[in-house]
C-alpha cells in the first residue's frame, strides 16, 4: 500500500516520504481500516519536527492521528464491528495510508448522512473543543467565551459548542473575509487582531466586564494578555501553544480566576469511556446542527503541499488527505 512515512525529525520536505509499504494486519481486538480520508492537524507539524510524543527509536513512522473509511479485515476476538460498516478512528498515528488499523475502542460507527473527510475532521477538534470547553471550562449558558485562533480546526469547533452552549462567543481571527465566515460560524462578535488591540476590544464589546472563559491555543503574547480579559471567576483553558510559549505551571490567579491546561489525549486516557460523545457530535454533523468546516483535500500523495499549505495560515479550518 502508499503511505506517508517519517524516518527521522526535521522539516516537511525533508521528512515526509511517500512510500510502498506492507498492509498492516490487525492484532486481537483490531480492525484494518481501508482509509478514504484523513484530517491533517497542527500536532503533525510537531510530530514530524521531533516535538510532539514519539521519541527517535520510535521512527519509522505512519503520522495521521485520525481517519476515516471502511471496516476491511477483523482481528481476533472482534464483535462490535463488521466488514465492510464505515468508521471513522482516532488512533494517534497511522493515517496518512491506504489502509491503517485501529483499536476497537478508538473506533466509531459513521451515520449513513456523513462522508468520510467530513467524519475524519470531527474527533480531534470538536473532541478537544467539547471537553475543553464543558468539562474543563466550565462554560455555562449566559457567559461570554473568547475563542482565541476562531479560524483553526479547534476554533471553528469551539464556536459552535459555545453557541450550543447557551455562551455569547467572541473570535479572534485575521483579516475581514474570516470574520465573515466565522460570524456565519456563530460567533457573536470577532476581532480582526490585525487591525485592532484584541484586549481593548475584548473589554468594549463585554462593557468593560471581560470574559468568563477563555479558549487559548496561540501562546506568548496572546496567553498573557488573555490572563488579563479574564472577569473574576473566569477561566482559561490553554490548549497549545502554536506560535509562542505558554508556561509550563499556570500562574496563580486573584479573584476566583483559574489557568489551566488541557489535552484531549490525556483527558481520554483518564476517561476513555468519554469518546463516545462522538456519537452525538456525529449526529449532529448528520443532522447539519453542526458544521464542519473543510478547506481544501490534497491526495495522500500531495502531504507535503498539504502541511505547506496548514503552515502557511491561509486556511480557515480543516485540511484532509484522500486516498485513491
Ligand atoms: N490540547 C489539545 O488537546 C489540542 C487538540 C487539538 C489542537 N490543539 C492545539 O490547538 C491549536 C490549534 O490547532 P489546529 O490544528 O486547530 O490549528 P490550525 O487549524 O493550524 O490553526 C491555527 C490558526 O491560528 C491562527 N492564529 C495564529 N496567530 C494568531 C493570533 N495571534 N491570534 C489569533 N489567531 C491566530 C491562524 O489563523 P488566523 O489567520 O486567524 O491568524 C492559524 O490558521 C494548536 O496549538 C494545536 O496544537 C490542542
Amino acid at each position: 500500500m502508499k503511505a506517508i512515512r517519517i524516518h527521522k525529525f526535521g522539516s516537511t520536505e525533508e521528512v515526509l516520504q511517500f512510500e510502498e509499504v506492507p498492509v498492516p494486519q490487525p492484532g486481537a481486538h483490531e480492525l484494518l481500516i481501508k482509509v478514504e480520508a484523513a484530517s491533517l492537524n497542527r500536532a503533525d507539524l510537531g510530530l514530524r519536527s521531533g516535538n510532539y510524543r514519539i521519541a527517535p527509536e520510535d521512527l519509522p513512522i505512519i503520522p495521521g492521528r485520525e481517519f476515516a473509511g471502511t471496516v476491511t479485515k477483523l482481528g481476533d476476538g472482534v464483535t462490535e464491528f463488521k466488514i465492510g460498516q464505515r468508521v471513522v478512528a482516532y488512533t494517534g498515528m497511522g493515517g496518512y495510508a491506504e489502509y491503517a488499523c485501529a483499536k476497537v475502542p478508538d473506533v466509531r460507527s459513521i451515520p449513513g448522512g456523513v462522508d468520510a473527510a467530513t467524519a475524519a475532521a470531527v474527533p480531534t477538534v470538536f473532541l478537544t473543543a467539547w471537553f475543553g470547553l464543558l468539562e474543563e471550562g466550565k462554560l455555562k449558558a449566559g457567559e461570554w467565551l473568547l475563542v482565541q485562533a476562531g479560524s483553526s480546526g479547534v476554533g471553528t469547533a469551539a464556536i459552535q459548542i459555545g453557541k450550543h452552549a447557551g455562551a455569547k462567543v467572541i473570535a479572534t481571527t485575521s483579516g475581514a473575509e474570516k470574520g465573515r465566515r466565522l460570524r456565519e460560524l456563530g460567533a457573536d462578535e470577532v476581532i480582526d487582531y490585525t487591525q485592532d488591540e484584541w484586549d481593548t476590544e475584548v473589554m468594549r464589546v463585554t462593557g468593560d466586564r471581560d470574559v468568563d472563559v477563555v479558549l487559548e491555543m496561540v501562546g506568548g503574547d496572546v496567553y498573557q494578555k488573555s490572563l488579563q480579559v479574564l472577569a473574576a471567576g473566569g477561566r482559561l483553558v490553554s490548549i497549545g501553544g502554536a506560535f509562542g510559549k505558554i508556561p509550563d505551571t499556570p500562574p496563580a490567579l486573584t479573584e476566583g480566576r483559574k489557568a489551566t491546561r488541557f489535552s484531549i489525549t490525556n483527558y481520554l486516557k483518564s476517561k476513555p469511556e468519554d469518546f463516545k460523545q462522538l456519537d452525538q457530535i456525529l449526529g449532529w454533523v448528520e443532522k447539519k446542527k453542526f458544521q464542519v468546516v473543510i478547506d481544501k483535500r490534497f491526495p495522500l500523495e500531495e502531504t507535503r503541499a498539504a502541511q505547506w499549505y496548514l503552515q502557511g495560515r491561509e486556511h480557515f479550518g480543516k485540511i484532509i488527505l484522500t486516498m485513491g
